[in-house]
């Protein structure tokens, strides 16, 4: 049970503010404890543990810390991981219960006004908000909340310690089922503080209730109950002094109990008769005794005792006997004895705490009905203990030693309870008890409750014990008894008489018990037909019943497992901020915390199960991190060697590892922060790593599947267009196949491609000249006729063109070519080759004729002229000269000289080689005497003089193209020849036989 010691948190949070675990405390002294307690409540952080007890200071101020947001972050959060608050221990609690279906109980310890109650009611609301929740649910829990303020109302009162003390203990066990599901509740209430009905201290206030009836009840239900609206105006209220009271709504809280009476099913009947019974003890606080002369009391008010013999529905003649007289038994005979004033007074106020006691107790009853679970599955419970604080004044009555026993007891109870859980736990985990040194209060319990030694016993006897018996006497007996007790002291206070022995007997005479049993109010004669009126048995005292109650408790709260809530008052003006050190100690020191943390540190500070050790710090070793894959205890055992623990700093347990001081936990847990920060950029570097990488590979799919669907679109378009060229091609082969055919649906597309194909083609390469007679296409078959008609057309176009693009110079030139072409045409070798040489007017323009020549040959019109090579007769030897076409003759001329004339009409003809020289012979007439022979001549331009020649003198006929040899006449009678050959190079020369010899290069061959 004490779950972990949960305490990691605390670590985390030390050099904070103070310490959240006080275990942890270096030393355990007091002034440490102190010192941390109050630098937390400084700064408003009123929690703080002793490992799983949790400490609260009374911050005498609304913190912002119960909302709902606040609770919402404890829920299900291990203890160590949030800073202490006393949801986290509700919500472990619930936890523990739930996973190992076992009960438990909170127990609120503290003086009066430390904050038990509050604390209670922090933990209800918390179970409220936390647990799961259905409408049938809700309504048991709005019960179980609104008892509360019902209870509070008739139970707590404005004391000098709290103005709003629990003046009755109370222990409510809230029911869960195996679902954590919150499905009733039952209370157990103790001792209420009956006294106070009828008197209040200087300062304080009676019961709640009577105040909210009193300012808060409506017109009409005051005047039912004939109550005027002012407090002062009733005994029972007026004697502290302080009715009213400023931290105190009694209007509003009228309204909340009202409400709540509602909801915890008590209907209007019982309501009434409830505050007919509040009002009854208002009227009997203000009926007054006088005495007659006798010195017997009488009753000096009729009318208050009226509205109570009213209220209750009893006679009021009886009810004004027994409060007056004593019903005394004498041999049989029922004999009347008048009262004094005090013990009528007595009588009065025995009847007023009896109605109140007695009413309370129903109430209570009321209460667990409302909030009973008939279900008889199996439940677990947590119970919360929130009893009446230790209070100590000026003047204790009975009330402040049930009070304080009860405290005791319960102090008693804690220590078994933890030094017990803690030596169970040594030992479970094998391990050496060092026993610790603590205060046992068991010796002060068994002072007060020993059978027949113990005060308790001794106030009995007291009671019991026939003749005078006072206070006074009580206390010789207590002193006489057990004087030498170390925890006894006395104090006489002579003249203050507080009745302890009166309210241990709590007596209520015979003659008024008889009277209000038969009340008409149903709530005061359920409370009172229980008590038999004929038992002659005493009753046993109010301080026994009270004793076995505690005793019960005990036994329930033993069965159970223990939390602890220990709630410190941090002063007594009840000031916010304010921390009263002689205060805090002396509450430090009397709820033995000192004690517990001493208990609770026994050896070793820290504690903690393997696995969770190990979890925590094992990135301290690179052993156990990241992984530790054997025994837990093992990787424990590794890891505080790697960390240097030495031997006697800790032991190994059985399921934990047992730390002895603080110091070795802290240098591990601030390793452990280093570490935490390494570890974390690490893991951030790696995540963000991991996020980077997962955005890449999220693109990386997205490329993937635009590619991929990019690629399907491709290939449907590349299959669409393939299954196009198929189509295509299957129709072009089968055009082609069927080309030979008329134009049918098979070929007809094919024919038209072929037929523009071979337009096309035909268009970028036509015959560019006449000439060309090659570059013609040649046609498909179709197209053959077509081709041919076009060919023609072509042609019959460019010889128009070139035709009209001929001048009448261009004209003369073709004409005279034409002459040269049916001369030389196939006869002379270097004639193509001259065919594309344009023919010219004159070589030799008359400029460069001799002016002596000129004049002599002007009359006959030069046509032509031309320089010429002239070869010798006789040596042929070969002479440049100026040859000049004329009218009539052809003339020989160097420079000024005219050498030779030939006339036309001599020239017999004339001789070229079939080869590419440019010889020519002129074959003279022989009957001229004055010629000189042939004329041997060679000329550059030979087809142009030679043309020109025969056109001047009409020698076409006369031009012969010779092969071999030409014979030539160098005089009259004398022969010779020029004979012609080919060679690589041209040459003229005198050949041995005397012929000139004249060597031709080849024609190129075109
Ligand atoms: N946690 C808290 N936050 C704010 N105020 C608190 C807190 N706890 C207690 N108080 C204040 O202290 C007053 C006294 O508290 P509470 O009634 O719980 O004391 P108690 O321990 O039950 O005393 P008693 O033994 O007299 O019943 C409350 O009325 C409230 O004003
Ligand atoms: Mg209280």
């Amino acid at each position: 049970m004490q779950g972990q010691l949960d305490m990691e948190g605390a670590l985390t949070a030390r050099d904070q503010v103070g310490i959240q675990d006080f275990v942890l405390l270096d030393e355990t002294t007091e002034a440490a404890f102190l010192s941390n307690l109050k630098k937390r409540f400084s700064r408003d952080l009123i929690y703080t543990y002793i490992g799983t007890l949790l400490v609260s200071v009374n911050p005498y101020k609304d913190l912002d810390i119960y909302n709902k947001k606040e609770m919402e972050l404890y829920m299900g959060v291990n203890f160590f991981e949030l800073p202490p608050h006393i949801y986290a221990l509700a919500d472990n609690a619930y936890h523990t219960m739930l996973a190992e279906f076992n009960n438990h109980f909170i127990l609120i310890s503290g003086e009066s006004g430390a904050g038990k109650t509050e604390a209670s009611k922090k933990i209800l609301q918390y179970y409220a908000v936390s647990c799961p929740s259905t409408t049938l649910l809700n309504t048991v829990r709005d019960k179980m909340l609104m008892s509360n303020p019902v209870l509070e109302a008739f139970g707590n009162a404005k004391t000098l310690k709290n103005d709003n003390s629990s003046r009755f203990g109370k222990y409510m066990d809230i029911q869960f089922d195996s679902q954590g599901d919150a499905v009733g509740g039952h209370i157990l209430n103790y001792l209420l503080e009956k006294s106070r009905v009828v008197h209040q201290n200087h300062g304080e206030r009676n019961f709640h209730i009577f105040y909210q009836l009193v300012e808060g009840g409506e017109e009409d239900l005051l005047h039912q109950l004939g109550l005027h609206r002012d407090c002062q105006h009733y005994n029972y209220l007026t004697q502290g002094e302080c009715a009213i009271v400023s931290s105190i709504n009694d209007r509003n809280d009228w309204k909340t109990v009202k409400n709540a009476l509602q909801i915890i099913n008590i209907d209007e009947i019982n309501t009434n008769h409830l505050f007919g019974i509040v009002a009854s003890v208002l009227h009997l606080g203000n009926v007054q005794f006088d005495s007659n002369s006798k010195g017997h009391a009488l009753l000096n008010n009729n009318s208050e005792l009226r509205w109570v013999s009213n209220l209750l529905g009893v006679d009021a003649h009886r009810l004004q006997e027994g409060l007056t007289y004593r019903k005394i038994e004498a041999r049989k005979d029922l004999v009347l004895s008048p009262f004094t004033i005090d013990h009528a007074i007595y009588a009065r106020d025995a009847l007023a705490k009896a109605l109140y006691g007695q009413t309370f107790t129903w109430l209570v009853k009321r209460i667990n009905e409302s909030m009973e679970n008939k279900d008889p599955s199996r439940k677990t419970v947590i119970g919360l203990l929130d009893i009446y604080g230790f209070e100590v004044f000026y003047v204790n009555s009975f009330e402040q030693f049930c009070i304080n026993y009860c405290n005791e007891k319960l102090q008693q109870l804690f220590i078994q309870l933890t030094l017990k859980a803690e030596q169970e736990e040594y030992e479970a985990e094998g391990i050496e008890w060092e026993p610790v040194q603590f205060f046992n209060n068991k010796i002060i319990c068994d002072l007060i409750e020993e059978k027949h030694r113990g005060i308790i016993s001794i106030m009995d006897e007291e009671c019991l014990r026939p003749g005078d018996v006072t206070d006074l006497t009580f206390l010789e007996r207590l002193e006489e008894k057990m004087g030498n007790h170390p925890h006894f002291v006395t104090h006489k206070l002579a003249d203050k008489m507080t009745r302890f022995l009166d309210k241990n007997n709590d007596l209520l005479y015979r003659n008024i018990k008889d009277l209000i049993c038969q009340s008409k109010n149903a709530i005061v004669r359920e409370c009172f037909s229980t008590v038999d009126p004929d038992s002659r048995r005493r009753p046993e005292t109010v301080a026994t019943q009270f004793k076995s109650s505690l005793l019960k408790l005990t036994e329930i709260l033993m069965a159970k497992e223990a939390w602890y809530i220990r709630c410190l008052k941090s002063n007594e003006m009840k000031q916010p901020g304010q921390l009263d050190e002689t205060l805090i100690r002396h509450q430090v020191k009397y709820l033995g915390l000192m004690e517990h943390l001493r208990v609770r540190r026994a050896g070793f500070a820290y504690r903690r199960k393997y696995e969770i050790f190990l979890k925590r710090y094992k990135p301290l070793c690179p052993a156990t991190w990241p992984h530790w894959r054997g025994v837990p205890a093992e990787g424990v055992e590794v890891l505080v060697q790697h960390l240097g623990y030495l031997p006697n700093e800790y032991k190994m347990g059985r399921t934990k590892i047992f730390i002895r001081h603080p110091r070795t936990l802290y240098a591990t847990e601030d390793a452990y922060e280093k570490c935490k920060h390494e570890l974390a950029t690490r893991l951030q570097a790696k995540y963000r790593g991991y996020r980077a990488k997962g955005e890449f590979r999220k693109q990386k799919e997205a490329a993937t599947k635009i590619e991929t669907c990019w690629r399907g679109v491709q290939a449907r378009k590349e299959r669409e267009k393939r299954a196009w060229a198929v189509k295509v091609i299957k129709k072009f082969i089968k055009g082609y196949m069927t080309r030979g055919q008329l134009k049918n649906t098979d070929n007809s597309e094919y024919l038209a491609f072929v037929r523009q194909n071979y337009l096309n083609r035909l268009k970028n390469n036509l015959p560019k000249t006449v000439l060309d007679k090659t570059t013609w296409q040649s046609p498909p078959a179709v197209l053959t006729e077509t081709s041919e008609i076009l060919r023609k057309l072509h042609y019959r176009l460019m010889v128009r063109k070139y035709v009209r693009g001929i001048t009448p110079q261009k004209k003369a030139q073709l004409q005279m070519k034409l002459v040269t072409s049916s001369i030389f045409k196939g006869k002379k070798d270097s004639y193509p080759q001259s065919v594309a040489q344009p023919f010219v007017n004159t070589r030799i323009s008359e400029q460069d004729i001799n002016m002596r020549v000129l004049q002599t040959i002007r009359n006959e019109h030069i046509k032509y002229s031309v320089p010429v090579i002239k070869y010798d007769r006789n040596g042929f030897k070969p002479r440049p000269r100026q040859l000049i076409l004329t009218q009539t003759a052809a003339y020989v001329i160097e420079e000024a000289k005219i050498k030779q004339r030939v006339l036309y009409t001599t020239l017999k003809g004339i001789s070229v080689s079939n080869l590419t020289d440019g010889m020519i012979v002129f074959h003279i007439t022989d009957g001229d005497p004055k010629q000189k022979g042939d004329l041997i001549m060679q000329c550059d331009h030979l087809f142009e003089f030679l043309t020109k020649l025969s056109l001047i003198a009409n020698k076409q006929n006369a031009i012969k193209v010779v092969q071999g040899s030409i014979k030539i006449e160098i005089q009259a009678g004398k022969e010779s020849a020029v004979d012609f050959s080919t060679g690589l190079e041209p040459m003229v020369y005198k050949a041995k036989n005397g012929h000139l010899m004249v060597v031709a290069t080849r024609a190129r061959t075109r």
